[in-house]
């Protein structure tokens, strides 16, 4: 079969194309730990003010050893503003969005995620070294976006 030299450049130049792509997301899903969401959980986002898992945002003990975090991301705040992890244990963050999308980042780290209204956002990370990180979002919600951050310390040393 006869093919022509451009078609074969542009055949082997799409095959690189998709080589590249493939390659990306496995170097960052690998190198980065940078994964797809997994969690589905709906929740109603005019309630979740009040709703039993998110009416008392903070951080709490698991029995698996863990901690959890619930915190929620509203114009132009998270809720609670500071947060106190310890080192070393994985720490499970559950969010949500009582009005629009906004981001959740811990700044220097690979958490990252979008906190939908109408889902619960959660994800597990944990935090090898002591210090403190800031927390931004980083979907443009509005006016007071940019001032729109918290605290997240992440405590180490003996206990
Ligand atoms: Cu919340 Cu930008």
């Amino acid at each position: 079969m006869h093919v022509d030299l451009y078609e074969k450049l542009w055949m082997w130049g799409a095959g690189v194309l998709v080589a590249v792509f493939v390659g990306a997301v496995v170097y960052t899903a690998a190198a980065q730990a940078i994964h797809p969401p997994s969690h589905m959980e709906t929740i109603d986002p005019a309630a979740a003010r009040t709703d039993p898992r998110f009416a008392n945002p903070g951080v709490t003990e698991r029995p698996d050893g863990g901690v959890e975090v619930v915190m929620l991301a509203q114009m132009f705040s998270f809720l609670p503003g500071e947060i106190r992890v310890p080192a070393g244990r994985p720490v499970t963050f559950r969010v949500t969005s009582p009005d629009v999308m906004h981001g959740f980042q811990v700044v220097g780290t690979n958490a990252n995620a979008m906190v939908v209204p109408g889902y619960v956002t959660e994800f597990t990370v944990t935090f090898p070294q002591p210090g403190e990180h800031l927390i931004v979002c980083n979907e443009y919600c509005g006016m007071g976006h940019h001032v729109m951050h918290a605290k997240l310390v992440v405590e180490g040393g003996a206990p």
